[in-house]
């Protein structure tokens, strides 16, 4: 389980790829057969903007995966972009991709090559793709791995509701979270492990241009090290 460096109460730094791939590497160096067979959950991660959801996508058939799953929160940076997925699916409400979290899905096609373009929109979920609401906690109990940069601000709920569901998983957050009750007794215990990327390498989000011009831009590299989003 990663424990990066991240400086920020923002809930909307999303993730790089090559940060993604650097810490999965490692897992599978470990252990080639990890997600074999295996279904993951990736919560918070529209496959827009969410480089876990192409990640993930790009590798499933190198990784054996069973099945992927990612959902979207409505209130999300990505989520209020339109995508093709999204837009080109029949299930497409213009209503709803507003309101609505949203439901991805990949599973295996017999020996064929699946990528990301074969993600496909699934629909619409009841709320608004919160963590916590029965439909992602019922995804949550069918999947095998739970992966995912959840919320800051709802860190120890994350965590708390992770364990909750006894799945295995891997989740990025802050240095200090090391410290908090939910999660310190799951490390002395040894059922919590910290990552593979060193906690003294700083690491760099993607950030949206709302954010971009709520704060200077000065401030995003003496803080933050934030990087210009596509
Ligand atoms: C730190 S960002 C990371 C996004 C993505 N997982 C990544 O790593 O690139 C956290 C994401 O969780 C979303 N989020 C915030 N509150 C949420 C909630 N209650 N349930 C699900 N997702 C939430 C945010 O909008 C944001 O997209």
């Amino acid at each position: 389980m990663p424990w990066l460096a991240m400086r920020n109460k923002n809930d909307e730094f999303y993730t790089q790829y090559s940060d993604i791939e650097t810490e999965m590497n490692a897992y599978i160096e470990y252990n080639p057969d990890v997600f074999r067979d295996k279904t993951v959950l990736l919560p918070c991660d529209d496959p827009e903007w969410s480089n876990f959801t192409k990640y993930f996508a790009a590798n499933f058939n190198r990784f054996g995966l069973k099945k992927l799953i990612s959902t979207s929160y409505a209130r999300s940076a990505g989520s209020k972009q339109l995508t093709l997925f999204e837009s080109e699916s029949p299930l497409y409400d213009e209503k709803k991709h507003k309101s609505s979290g949203k439901l991805f899905t990949l599973t295996r096609q017999g020996e064929s090559k699946v990528d990301t373009d074969d993600i496909k929109f699934s629909g619409y979920l009841k709320s608004d793709g919160d963590f916590r609401s029965p439909e992602v906690c019922h995804l949550r109990d069918e999947a095998d791995i739970i992966i995912t940069n959840p919320p800051f601000s709802l860190f120890r709920e994350f965590v708390a509701w992770i364990l909750e569901g006894k799945k295995e998983f891997v989740i990025l957050g802050n240095m200090n979270a090391i410290t908090y009750k939910e999660v310190f007794p799951n490390i002395k215990e040894n059922r919590i492990w910290m990552g593979y990327k060193s906690l003294n390498e700083d690491m760099y989000f993607n950030v949206s241009d709302e954010y971009k011009k709520r704060h200077r831009y000065h401030d995003l590299q003496a803080n933050f090290h934030s990087q210009e989003v596509k």
